[in-house]
C-alpha cells in the first residue's frame, strides 16, 4: 500500500494514513487502501485498533481539495459516498477503535476521528469542519457524526462557522477523552489498548455493538439489542474462565477468544 499501513503489535493493530507530503490528506486512492486494510485486520487475534496520522504536523487534513476542485455533482456525491462507506466500515469495525490524533485533524480528518470509539489528543490537535469555507459541506459524516458526539448546537457552531479548535477546547466538549503530550500520545494509546485487549474479546465487541446499535433506536429496542448481546456471551469458554476464577478467589486464565 503506499499510502495506508497496517502494523500488528501481539494483539494491537496500528493502521497509519501515510501521505505525510500531503499533511495526510485523503485522496480517493487513501480512501480505497483504507477500505482494503479495514477488510484486511483479522478479529481473531487483533483486539484493538490505534488508527494515527504519519509524521508531526497531521493526522489527517481533510480530503484532497486539489483532487475535490475539480469535480462534478455526480462525482462530488460519489466521493461523498466512497468515504461515507469506508468511514462507516471503520464505525463498525468489531473491535475497539481508538483515534490518536498527533496534529490536524480538519474536515476528513475530523470525521475520521469521529468515525473511531475513541479519541486521544497531542497538545498540538487541532480539530474542525472548514468545509463551508470551501463551499462545500462536510461530506464523510461530520454533518452526522459531530452533533451526535457534542451536541446539536455545539456541532452546528463549529461547522456554520467553521472555525477550528485545539485540544483543551475539543477535550471541554467532549470530543476526546483525553489530551496527552505529543511526545507521549502513542504510549498512552498502546497503554488504553493493550489495557482493552486483555479483557474477553468477546465481551469487548458485543459492548462495541450494543452501544453503536443501541444508539441508533429507542431505549426498548436498544434494552433488547443488549439482552441478547449480554445472553451471547454465556458459554463462552472466556466468561466460564473468568467466572470460575472469581468464585474460586483466584485469578482468571488468559482469554482466549472464545
Ligand atoms: N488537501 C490537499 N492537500 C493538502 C490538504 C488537503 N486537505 N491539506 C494540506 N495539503 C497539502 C498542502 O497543499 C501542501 O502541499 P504542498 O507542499 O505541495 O504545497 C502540504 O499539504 C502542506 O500544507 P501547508 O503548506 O498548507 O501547511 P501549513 O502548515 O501552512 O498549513 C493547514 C496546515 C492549516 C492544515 C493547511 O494545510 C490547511 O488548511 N489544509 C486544508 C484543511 C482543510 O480545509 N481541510 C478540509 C478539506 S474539505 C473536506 O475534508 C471535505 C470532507 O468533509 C470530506
Amino acid at each position: 500500500m503506499a499510502f495506508v499501513e497496517f502494523t500488528a503489535k501481539e494483539q494491537i493493530g496500528i493502521l497509519t494514513i501515510n501521505r505525510p507530503n500531503a499533511l495526510n490528506a485523503l485522496n480517493d486512492q487513501v480512501i480505497r487502501e483504507l477500505d482494503q486494510v479495514l477488510d484486511s485486520i483479522d478479529v481473531g487475534t487483533i483486539r484493538c485498533v490505534i488508527v494515527t496520522g504519519a509524521g508531526e504536523k497531521a493526522f489527517v487534513a481533510g480530503a484532497d481539495i486539489a483532487q475535490m476542485s475539480k469535480l462534478t455533482k455526480a462525482e462530488g456525491e460519489a466521493f461523498g459516498k466512497l468515504g461515507n462507506d469506508v468511514f462507516r466500515k471503520l464505525e463498525t469495525l468489531p473491535v475497539p477503535t481508538i483515534a490518536a490524533v498527533n496534529g490536524f485533524a480538519l474536515g476528513g480528518g475530523c470525521e475520521l476521528c469521529m468515525s473511531c470509539d475513541i479519541r486521544l489528543a497531542s497538545e498540538t490537535a487541532v480539530f474542525g469542519q472548514p468545509e463551508v469555507g470551501l463551499g462545500i459541506t462536510p461530506g464523510f459524516g461530520g454533518t452526522q457524526r459531530m452533533a451526535r458526539l457534542v451536541g446539536m448546537g455545539k456541532a452546528k457552531e463549529l461547522i456554520y462557522t467553521a472555525r477550528n479548535i485545539k485540544a483543551p477546547e475539543a477535550l471541554a466538549i467532549g470530543l476526546v477523552q483525553a489530551v496527552y503530550p505529543a511526545a507521549e500520545l502513542m504510549a498512552e494509546a498502546e497503554k488504553m489498548a493493550n489495557r482493552i485487549a486483555g479483557n474477553a474479546p468477546i465481551a469487548v465487541r458485543a459492548c462495541k455493538k450494543a452501544i453503536n446499535d443501541g444508539m441508533q433506536v429507542d431505549i426498548e429496542a436498544g434494552e433488547v439489542i443488549e439482552e441478547k448481546l449480554f445472553g451471547s456471551c454465556f458459554e463462552t469458554q472466556d466468561q466460564q474462565n473468568a467466572m470460575t476464577a472469581f468464585i474460586e478467589k483466584r485469578k482468571h486464565d488468559p482469554f482466549v477468544n472464545a
